[in-house]
């Protein structure tokens, strides 16, 4: 996923098109930011994303665009209501994000309990964010019956990351009770963020963190990230056959 978050600009998500290469990829919209800039919504369209995921908000025009673009679509939920809301919009895929992960989000309900009550109120295909950081996170979660996992943190601090050497050198230092919930830097910026939604980073910093961070430790490339959890999660799951 090409996350743009709440400074995103057409501009910038252009330039990190340019230097995909023909990959399979996905765009992360912030609601808000997307209303603010129809010039950004418009570029991510015109892209043709495997999936488009605009998170955070709950006006569904942008759900008929991107259908009518032929686009597969996706968006974070934090509560099973905002999932059946999501799902009677037309919403393709269902992010069950809980209160662990990086980030911003609503911080009502931890991963599982979310996950869980989720999968039994929908029908589309559902993927577990929030503290998914591990092997055995992402094994529990398929486990629990998830399609995928969605997991931002573990690759906040990955070779091809933009993360600032000293945010990445804290990322791979920091225990997973290292964290905090915080607009302070959302108003501080002056970004129309809902008071409902804060971002979980490490305490006493900007620097965005979900409770795994404490499994993140080495600076390697996101295929290995992605190749580590996936083998990892596969033995894990063989041992149940
Ligand atoms: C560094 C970082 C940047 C993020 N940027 C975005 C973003 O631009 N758009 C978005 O929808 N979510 C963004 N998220 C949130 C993720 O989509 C997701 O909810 C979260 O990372 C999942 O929890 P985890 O961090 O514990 O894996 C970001 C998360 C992190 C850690």
């Amino acid at each position: 996923m090409v996350g743009m978050g709440s400074s995103a600009t057409a501009e910038q998500l252009t330039a990190e098109l340019t230097q995909l290469g023909g990959q399979r990829f996905g765009i992360g919209l912030v609601h808000w930011v997307a209303q603010d800039r129809p010039d950004l919504f418009d570029v991510a369209l015109a892209a043709r994303p495997a999936l488009l995921s605009v998170s955070f908000g709950e006006d569904w025009d942008w759900v008929r665009r991107a259908h009518d673009a032929g686009l597969t679509v996706t968006t974070q939920v934090a509560t099973v209501d905002a999932a059946r809301r999501a799902v009677d919009a037309g919403v393709d895929v269902v992010v069950a994000r809980g209160a662990e992960g990086g980030g911003h989000g609503e911080p009502t309900v931890g991963t599982l309990p979310l996950l869980a009550e989720v999968l039994d109120a929908v029908d589309v295909p559902v993927l577990a964010a929030g503290g998914i950081s591990s092997p055995r996170a992402v094994a529990a979660v398929l486990a629990a019956g998830a399609d995928a996992a969605w997991v931002g943190t573990a690759f906040a601090a990955c070779a091809e990351a933009l993360t600032p050497v000293p945010a990445r050198e804290a990322l791979l230092t920091a225990e997973g009770d290292a964290t905090e919930l915080t607009s302070a830097y959302d108003i501080a910026a002056g970004y129309r963020w809902p008071a409902t939604i804060p971002e979980r980073v490490l305490r006493g910093s900007p620097v965005n963190a979900g409770q795994g961070v404490g499994e993140v430790r080495r600076s390697v490339s996101a295929a290995e990230i992605v190749a580590s959890l996936s083998d990892g999660a596969e033995q894990l799951l063989r041992r149940w056959r």
